[in-house]
């Protein structure tokens, strides 16, 4: 199969990995890819956002299958367009897309189709949100963007004053532009939180593994949130039964939801779930794979990427078997310019590349890199995702920090307790 992977970041590299290992495939590209990606598929000039430029790109080259990594193409309509050309894609349509587009649009299907969840009251204008603020009793509370702010969107008010001022900021001060036009206001959940991710066909879904993210920059969850630092599978923390329970409270509710009110969920669905004292409850979704979630989940894909994304475009998943999985734990240590999630500088060459890939059970995972006169250079905050595979968590991240020391550029920082948690809570 000819197959395209839309997108440039470290999910990217590890889609197409894992689709390279397919005997399946013929030929891949990426649009536009990076640097690592460079080495296993052929990258494309073309944007993310350009989706006439990539649909004219997939009918040109006569691609089989299409697999889209990031939100912003999905919430732009990027399947919808592809589908009306015959073009075979996976991803959701943009009106499924709006479970990521829209915290409001979310929070309605949890409400009609009684997903647990955090109560939540959504505002148009500034004045009604901050006529509610004024009369809450309880905080902290949650305020968030109800569209698209690249994971900045949330802010956790302690007190009125605080939530007040994050009202003003959203729908005045425009600071997410029309993603804050209207907010959601929602109770503050205590818990721990857990990521489960689906495989879904538009009618039915399966499970993934676990994983866990870090999404603070430095250790110990220490400073500003990043889109995430680095990631360890299986979680640590689902059971089995819990697993069960989210499937049937929340992932099965909504992806019925969609098979009813959006012509179905076809991609990969990411939950953002609180595990409170009342059981699991949905904070997010994604509509889309977690970036660092799937540099560590899909090194432990023992089935054939290509093949079950192929039985998933045409809603053929219940004809495919279920997912394998390496039984070894994988770590994800994140290397990011200095300065992440703030002002970064580009341009750094990076050394050491090819020890680290080198080593055993170790895979590094392109993020922000580019090639510059035959050198591999920072091209962004997160750089680079190294994970090694383990019989344990903890052998795991040895490795992945093993490989990790072995690579150097000017101001690199990475945080050094990726997988602690758990491993201390249990394997
Ligand atoms: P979201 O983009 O909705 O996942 O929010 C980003 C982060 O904010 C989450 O990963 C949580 O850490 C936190 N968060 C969001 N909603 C809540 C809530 N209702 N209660 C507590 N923490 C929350
Ligand atoms: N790692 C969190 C995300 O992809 O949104």
């Amino acid at each position: 199969m000819r197959v395209l992977v839309v997108g440039a970041g470290g999910r990217e590299h590890a889609i197409c990995h894992a689709l390279s290992r397919s005997p399946r495939l013929e030929k891949l590209f990426a649009a536009p890819g990076n640097a690592g990606i460079r080495s296993i598929a052929e990258c494309v000039d073309l944007s993310v956002e350009d989706l006439t430029g990539l649909a004219d790109f997939a009918e040109r080259e006569r691609i089989d299958l299409t697999v889209v990594g990031p939100e912003v193409p999905l919430v732009l309509g990027l399947t919808d367009l592809f589908r009306e050309r015959g073009l075979r894609v996976f991803g959701p349509n943009k009106s499924a897309a709006r479970l990521e587009g829209s915290k409001a649009f979310t929070k309605e299907v949890c409400r009609r189709h009684h997903v647990p969840t955090a109560a939540s009251r959504t505002f148009d204008s500034a004045a009604a949100a901050r006529a509610y603020l004024e009369e809450l009793v309880i905080f902290p509370t949650v305020v968030k963007a109800d569209g698209l702010a690249a994971g900045k969107g949330v802010v956790i008010a302690a007190d009125r004053e605080e939530a007040l001022a994050a009202v003003d900021s959203m729908m005045v001060g425009g600071a997410f532009g029309a993603a804050g036009s209207r907010v959601v206001v929602e109770e503050f959940l205590e818990g721990t939180e857990v990521s489960v991710l689906a495989l879904c066909d538009g009618k039915t879904f399966a499970v993934l593994e676990t994983a866990r993210d870090h999404k603070a920059a430095y250790d110990y969850d220490k400073g500003p949130n990043t889109g995430g630092m680095g990631t360890v599978s299986p979680s640590g923390n689902v059971s089995a039964e819990l697993l069960r329970q989210v499937e049937s409270s929340i992932l099965l509710p909504i992806v019925h939801a969609m098979a009813r009110e959006a012509k179905g969920f076809r991609g990969f669905l990411f939950a953002g779930l609180m595990l409170t004292a009342g059981g699991p409850k949905l904070l997010e979704i994604n509509v889309r794979f977690g970036d660092p979630e799937a540099q560590a989940i899909l090194p432990r894909l023992k089935s054939d990427l290509l093949d079950v994304l192929d039985h998933a475009v045409d809603g053929r998943l219940d004809e495919f078997g279920p997912l394998e999985w390496d039984p070894r734990a994988a770590c994800c240590v994140v290397l990011a310019s200095g300065g992440y999630p703030g002002k970064i500088e580009t341009g750094q060459p990076i050394h050491g590349l090819k020890d680290a890939e080198a080593m055993d059970d170790v895979i590094v995972f392109h993020a922000g890199t580019a090639e510059r006169e035959g050198r591999i250079v920072t091209a962004g905050g997160r750089v680079l995702g190294v994970t090694g595979l383990g019989a344990t968590t903890a052998l795991a991240r040895e490795r992945a920090y093993a490989a990790v020391e072995k690579i150097r550029f000017q101001d690199a920082y990475y945080r050094t307790d990726i997988g602690l948690k758990a491993i201390e809570a249990g394997r």
